[in-house]
């Protein structure tokens, strides 16, 4: 039978109400690419792989936790659903609301939401809200709404969530035959990390997988999980990371520790440098995105992490295109020249 989404293919391992119908767009089942050039650069003998999320429906892995969070709130009877998002989370959930015919609001911190995300969000048709404040005072409102009002929440506090983005890990499980032996990816709300370690613990029970260690990576300026305390003025080329009170800290914490990795900052610089990495090999991600490999270059080239010998996979969630002016910004226009064959080979063949 022909791929039917994470909720068809996972479900027995999924804690979901029996009878909840799947609002899907066959989410999920993303490629797992090899990038042995990436891996050369590190100067390694290993296998390293870009789990590319950006390929979901909406372009980011968010759909994964999105399909179960609305099929769970449309099964409840619930007509609305709301969520505070950096924006991936607010295109996903006005998609899969569209697709249950149901009403999304998005709150969104005001000039901080990257342009692919937004016009994804209003394309979907969810009422889109700026509000004058961050990512963490929009999340705080939506709480306060939904408990005062018949509004679904699917932010990554809806446990539903996280039972969908669990379905990556037990995917990169099926694809390596096991579970690698470092996963790296970045981190922003929490949400995601602590997915990952909740799927990599079930399949380590269920199927007897290896567990991996798991390397979160924060922006610096949006790095409250390495200080140790909130970010107040959280700032980040990698505004899908820009999050100073992630509502899943503890829990990061703890996946990072347990599974014998850590949580660790890079800076604005050295996420645009692995994103340049990836593009290199054809794997355009968004910054935050590139989070992951960032984290990596920098612990392989300071000489804290020997991946020799060792499967490695990043997790890459989000695709470029959500925020182009990140690349557009960095060029200056590209050159105009006649419509003629001579002045064209005079660019061209001078280099
Ligand atoms: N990568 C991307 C592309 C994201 O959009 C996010 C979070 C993360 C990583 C971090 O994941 O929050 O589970 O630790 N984006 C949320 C949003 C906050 O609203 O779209 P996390």
């Amino acid at each position: 039978m022909s791929y039917q989404g994470i909720i068809e293919t996972y479900k027995a391992l999924l804690k979901i109400p029996d009878e909840m119908k799947a609002v899907t767009l066959l989410e999920g089942n993303t490629p797992l690419i090899p990038v042995p050039a990436i891996a050369d650069q590190l100067g390694g003998d290993f296998d390293l792989r870009v789990k590319f999320e950006g390929l979901n429906p909406t372009g980011s892995f968010k759909d994964r936790g999105m399909t179960v969070a609305v099929s769970e709130a449309a099964h409840r009877g619930a007509k609305t659903v709301i969520c505070a998002s950096t924006g991936n989370t607010a295109a996903s959930a006005a998609a899969y609301a569209a697709r249950a015919g149901m009403r999304a609001i998005v709150i969104i911190p005001a000039g901080k939401v990257a342009a692919g995300k937004l016009a994804g969000a209003i394309a979907y048709g969810a009422d889109v809200i700026q509000i004058d404040g961050s990512f963490d005072d929009a999340l705080s409102l939506v709480v306060s709404i939904s408990e005062k009002h018949p509004i679904a929440l699917v932010n990554s506090l809806n446990p539903f969530r996280l039972e969908g983005q669990k379905s990556s890990a037990f995917e990169i499980c099926d694809v390596l035959g096991d579970a690698p032996d470092w996963m790296a990816l970045p981190v922003g709300n929490a949400g995601n990390i602590t997915a990952y370690w909740m799927g990599y613990k079930q399949y380590h029970e269920v199927k007897g997988t290896s567990l991996p260690r798991i390397l979160g990576v924060q922006a610096a300026g949006s790095a409250p999980l390495v200080l140790g305390h909130p970010v107040e003025k959280p700032e980040t080329i990698a505004t899908a990371i820009r999050i100073g009170r992630p509502a899943r800290g503890e829990e990061a914490l703890i996946a990072a520790s347990e599974s014998n990795g850590y949580i660790m900052a890079v800076t604005d610089d050295e996420i645009l440098k692995a994103q340049k990495i990836l593009a290199s090999s054809g794997i355009w991600v968004e910054p935050a995105s590139a989070a992951g490999l960032a984290g990596l270059v920098k612990e392989v080239n300071a000489g804290k992490l020997n991946l020799c010998g060792k499967k490695v996979v990043i997790i890459c969630t989000g695709h470029g295109l959500k925020d182009p002016d990140v690349i557009t910004g960095q060029f200056t226009k590209p050159q105009a020249v006649k419509a003629e064959l001579t002045e064209l080979e005079r660019i061209i063949l001078n280099g």
